[in-house]
Formats: structure tokens, sequence, C-alpha cells
């Protein structure tokens, strides 16, 4: 078989991997198909070499040209948490927490090491997601997640990184994962990349099996009205698919789901209606500076600007630990 590995290390990160075999699987046989399949590559691999200072000069007309419609959502404030997040926070922040007691404490898990829980408040997502809708219809310049979603906002861009998404990380999300994950970077989650996505049945209707750019993964379901559209879960990355069960997850309003970055997952279409989910994909710089996790290579950096990918030049001596394949 023959392999192509086009890692780009930008600084910026390592691309893809993409083998023959696979293209071939898709119907792709002629040479001028894999040449056209490599030009798109060579094409993305481009685009992220400038993300940094495009997603920089956006912010930066964002800032200058949008006016929002409620700046409070911007600002984290206890009053858009749940009261049931609250408390499970406050547990994991007192001197005697353990992971069982805190596993008392969430909903049973949805998936193996998958879990369920109230984050904020339903006013809140309300007005977030009229922020969100009134940034998308104005005339300031947009960004667009990933290579996956079509349709969504990068909320770094927004201006939302300062203050909601780094205190949301730091102070609330960091005791509950320090807990849950401490062999996947739980503890150490450095930086983050948010976004917020829109499935709708006239765009984006669903979402193929994949793994993240994160140690963690932070999946909030915003609202509105919709039917279907569940997360599925399978195994860790390095599961062979052939050996693998999947498991369906119901999403509901307001709750978050937590689950790790390389544990593959997808997500089935919705049936009706639109929904808004918010993405918290977070980071451990201590993890991914010895691997990069998408590619596996150790990464070469170049400098980036904000928290690009999450790696750091400097970091602490590596521990040995590693992802448990569960
Ligand atoms: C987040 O979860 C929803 C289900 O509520 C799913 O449709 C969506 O694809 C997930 N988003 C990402 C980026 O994984
Ligand atoms: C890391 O752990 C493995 C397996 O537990 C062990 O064989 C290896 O010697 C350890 N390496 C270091 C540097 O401690
Ligand atoms: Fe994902």
């Amino acid at each position: 078989m023959v392999t192509w590995q086009l890692c780009e290390l930008t600084g910026v990160y390592c691309l893809l991997i993409v083998t023959a075999q696979l293209l071939k699987k898709l119907g792709c046989v002629r040479d001028e198909q894999f040449e056209g399949v490599l030009n798109k590559i060579s094409q993305e691999v481009d685009r992220r070499k400038h993300l940094g200072v495009t997603s920089a000069q956006r912010a930066a007309a964002i800032k200058d040209i949008y006016r929002p419609l409620h700046p409070h959502v911007y600002h984290l404030q206890e009053s858009y948490l749940a009261s049931e997040f609250k408390q499970i926070v406050e547990y994991c922040q007192s001197d005697s927490a353990t992971e069982e007691g805190l596993l008392g404490l969430l909903e049973e898990q949805v998936a193996p090491r998958v879990y369920r829980f109230p984050l904020f408040d339903k006013s809140f997502c309300e007005d977030l997601m009229e922020e969100l809708k009134h940034f998308e219809q104005s005339a300031a310049p947009k960004g667009r997640p990933n290579t996956m979603n079509q349709y969504g906002i990068l909320l770094n861009e927004l201006g939302f990184d300062e203050h909601f998404i780094t205190p949301l990380r730091e102070q609330y999300l960091l005791p509950l994962t320090s807990l849950l994950y401490p062999d996947c970077g739980g503890c150490c989650l450095d930086s983050h990349k948010a976004f917020v996505v829109k499935y709708d049945m006239n765009e984006d209707l669903d979402l193929s099996y994949h793994y993240d750019n994160a140690e963690v993964t932070l999946n909030v379901s915003l609202g509105k009205e919709f039917t279907e559209g569940n997360l599925y879960f399978g195994d860790m990355r390095q599961v062979p698919v052939s050996e693998t069960e999947c498991s369906e997850v119901e999403h509901r309003v307001t709750e978050g789901l937590l689950h790790r970055g390389q544990h593959m997952h997808g997500a089935l279409p919705i049936s009706s209606g639109q929904r808004w989910n918010l993405i918290i994909w977070m980071r451990a710089s201590q993890e991914r500076n010895k691997q990069c996790p998408m590619c596996n290579r150790t990464p070469t950096l170049v400098e980036a600007e904000g928290f690009a990918d999450g790696f750091t030049k400097h970091s602490d001596p590596p521990q040995n630990i590693s992802c448990a394949l569960t």
C-alpha cells in the first residue's frame, strides 16, 4: 500500500494523511482524479499557512464594524451556568474530590468516558444564539471553523476568548477534566479552539466519523427545535473500525457532552429543524508537544498567532502517560 503522508508542519500544523487505498475506495482511480485531490490538499495547506494572519485581520475588522446585539454574552457570569453544573464544579474543587465521587454526580456515562451534564441556563443559550444570528446577518467578515463544517462561527474572531471561553475552561471545566481525563492531558488544558456550528435542513446536515484536534472536547447543545441528529461514538482512533461498536448519544438543549478528542465520533443527520452547538476543543500543550494528535509525528513548530494549535516551545518534562485505549 502506498501511503502519502502530507503533513505540512507549518507550526500551524500537520494536515492530512491520505492513503491511496482510501482514495481508491472512494472511487478515485485515475491519475487525473488523484491530481485533483492533491490539488485540493495543497490549496488547503496553503490556506492553513496563512490562517493565523487572515484570522487576525478578520478579528480586527469585526471589532471595527460589528456592533453586538447582546454585549453581556461575551462575559461569562455565574448566572449563565446551570445550578447542577455549579454544584459539580464545587465538588471537584473540594480537597476530598475523587473520580468516583464525581461520577456519582454526573449522569451515567452515555458511552465509555463520555459524560453529559446540564451546563448553561436556557435563557443564556437563547441570547447567545440571537447574538450569533445577528453576527451571521451582519456585514462583518466570517471565517469557517474547519474543513468539516461549512456553517459556523469562530468565537475567537468574535472576541469570546478572553472573558468567556478562557474563564470557562480554567475555572469551571479544568476541575472536571482533571479528575475525568488525567491520562489525556485533562489536568493541563492550557488553550482551546472554540466555535459554534449550525446544522440546518438546507445546509450541513450531518458530520461524518472523525476525531478532533483536541485532547478533550466539550460539545454543548444550544438549541433550537430539531429532530434526530444525535451524536454517536465509536472507539479511540487507534482501534480498527472493524472492531468498533458504536453507541448513539442523545443530546439535550443546554447540556454539554464531554469526551476525549481522540474518541472517534460523528453526527447523524437531523430530520427537521435547525440545531446550534458550541464546540470547545481543549488542548494540553504538554501532551501534544510530544506527539501531534493528528499525524502522530513529533511536531516541528513555527510561531503563530493566538492559541493556534495549542503547541508550545517550552513544556514541562514529558510524563510517561498516554491516552488509555478504552
Ligand atoms: C456536537 O453534537 C451534536 C449533537 O448534539 C452533533 O450534531 C454535532 O455534530 C457535534 N459537533 C461536533 C463538531 O462534533
Ligand atoms: C514508560 O512506560 C513504559 C511502559 O509502562 C516503560 O516501559 C518505559 O520504560 C517508561 N519510560 C520512561 C522514560 O519512564
Ligand atoms: Fe468532533
